[in-house]
């Protein structure tokens, strides 16, 4: 492969250079909403598309950079927004940037052993997520798609198992007038602990 440029404006663009797409509807985020029951309501419905990656696929070896779009779309599951499964890198030691485009949103944040951090999103703000902290993308707009560039190294992997088993420490939630946080009771120390 040669060298490359491409345009990257915050909407749709024909000569940008993903070659992958990725829809997750609401149905993949089995268990991740505190809500459940107006979870089931609402897949009772249909089942909408919560978030999409495009992204261009590299080699996932150490050198190279994987980068794309994050799209997380506008919604709730009772007073949670919509947000992405989130996870940590498989190789611990692996950073990533996000950059964002358009709308308005927050990355959420949390160490191995249970520290956290939430990083708000409007667009031209950069978060850098530093090795070894698990990140998940939440759309705080009720009305606009929430687009954030990211990049990280290609031999990062994802875990999703970690967060999956028991979410992040902090929910991010509605409330009049912006968001506040409170605690996940399915949170445990115990739980982060392990998986360091
Ligand atoms: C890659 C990365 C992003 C996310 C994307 C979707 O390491 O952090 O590209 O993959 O925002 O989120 P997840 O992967 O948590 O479903
Ligand atoms: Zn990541």
């Amino acid at each position: 492969m040669r060298p490359f440029g491409f345009e990257m404006p915050a909407g749709e663009c024909q000569t940008d250079p993903y070659d992958s797409h990725i829809e997750r509807r609401l149905s993949s985020l089995s268990g991740q909403f505190f809500n459940q029951g107006e979870y089931e309501n609402l897949l009772r419905n249909g089942d909408p598309v919560v978030y999409e990656v495009r992204s261009m696929e590299r080699p996932e070896q150490e050198g190279e950079l994987s980068f794309g779009l994050s799209i997380v779309h506008p919604g709730r599951v009772g007073d949670e927004y919509y947000m992405t499964k989130g996870h940590f890198h498989q190789v611990r030691e692996t950073a990533e940037i996000y950059h964002c485009l358009r709308g308005i949103g927050a990355l959420l944040m949390e160490s191995g052993d249970g520290d956290w951090a939430l990083e708000e999103f409007r667009p031209g703000r950069v978060v850098y997520v530093v090795p070894g902290w698990a990140h998940r993308s939440i759309n705080l707009s009720e009305q606009e798609d929430l687009v954030t560039f990211f990049v990280y190294p290609s031999h990062a992997g994802h875990d999703y198992a970690t967060i999956e088993s028991r979410g992040f420490r902090k929910l991010v939630l509605h409330e009049a007038g912006g968001y506040k946080l409170a605690d996940n009771p399915r949170w445990s120390r115990a739980g982060a602990e392990c998986h360091v």
